[in-house]
């Protein structure tokens, strides 16, 4: 009799059709931490419960299902199984859990609450404390396709950055004058100086945009993005110069390994990082971190210096380790 009653409530609920609420929330965090992106629903609560459906927006305008509830009934998916959870506070709250932050987790969630009185959904944003970097390969400028950009930011323990991260970066005084892929696809650069060759002397400060580029034909640069570390990246005292070799070697004797393009930018952006000496990185180029400028050492900015993808034979470096943490 009651199951009728409320039957008949939901349906007559559902006719007149209560507005939907709207929220939009950010969110800021580091990587590996836990978080919750808040989600719940103002007054009745249905007597037959929510169903809640947590999707996330991704840069190519498709979505990707996180996880969906409906009573006891509870699906999670792709790379969210066993990550993510429902707080569950109470009947109307749908607040997502998100144990141990990845860097792909950083983007726009969307929280549905699905009730037929008062239906609700919420959108997030998922912010990543993090450094935008720049990267092309040993074999020189424009010889990625999407692909393989890929994959390079991947191997420097980075993902490829998103519109929003270069622009954030572009703000915090990034200026480049190569463009690279972003996750959605187009090709960009940040300028802060305009110039001649980087658009024209007389344009504004900018993102310049190609726009969106043929994924598997068109070929540049990368802009990566990476976020805070877990381990300990540090400069490896050594009594003379090593080769690449060697300088693999030292830091697997030291309990480590030889430091990846994306672990030193970190340390250097999020920790500031600060040592005036050339070493090897794990792709083989020879890199150093400067976030106090001075005379001999990046006089004029803070920066990752490059130094070039040296014949890998050469003693002449010194050498960069990571130690994850255990
Ligand atoms: C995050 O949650 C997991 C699982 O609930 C737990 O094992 C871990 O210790 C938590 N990590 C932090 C940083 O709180």
């Amino acid at each position: 009799m009651i199951a009728l009653f409320s039957l008949a409530l939901f349906f007559f609920a559902s006719s007149l059709h209560v507005e939907a609420q709207d929220e939009r929330i950010k969110v800021y965090a580091n990587r590996g931490d836990n978080i919750t992106l808040p989600c719940r629903l103002e007054g009745l609560t249905n007597l037959f419960g929510n169903r809640i459906k947590w999707t996330k927006l991704e840069d190519d305008s498709t979505e990707t299902d996180v996880l969906m509830s409906m009573g006891f009934h509870k699906k999670k998916y792709g790379n969210f199984e066993g990550r993510v959870y429902l707080l569950g506070a109470d009947d109307n709250d749908a607040t997502l859990v998100i144990t141990n932050l990845d860097l792909k987790d950083y983007g726009t969630y969307r929280c549905e609450i699905i009730n037929g009185l008062n239906d609700k959904t919420v959108e997030v944003d998922l912010e990543l404390q993090g450094v935008v970097f720049p990267y092309s390969p040993r074999l020189g400028r424009y010889n990625f396709n999407f692909q393989n950009a890929e994959a390079a930011c991947l191997e420097q323990d980075a993902v490829v950055a998103s519109f929003e991260q270069l622009y954030e970066e572009w703000r915090s005084g990034l200026d480049w004058c190569n463009a690279g892929w972003l996750s959605d696809g187009t090709v960009q650069y940040p300028i802060t100086k305009p110039r001649e060759p980087c658009g024209g002397a007389r344009t504004s400060a900018g993102l310049r945009n190609y726009g969106r580029r043929d994924k598997s034909n068109s070929r540049y640069d990368v802009f990566c993005f990476t976020a805070s570390l877990k381990g300990r990246f540090y400069y490896l005292i050594q009594p003379k110069k090593l080769d690449y070799e060697e300088a693999v070697n030292a830091c697997e004797k030291d309990g480590a390994e030889i430091a990846k393009v994306g672990h030193m930018y970190a340390a250097w952006k999020l920790l500031g990082y600060d040592r005036c000496d050339a070493g090897w990185l794990a792709d083989g180029s020879v890199r150093y971190p400067i976030s106090r400028p001075r005379k001999n050492c990046s006089p004029t900015e803070a920066a990752v210096r490059y130094v070039g993808f040296p014949d890998k034979k050469q003693k002449l470096y010194g050498v960069y380790c990571y130690k994850p943490q255990p």
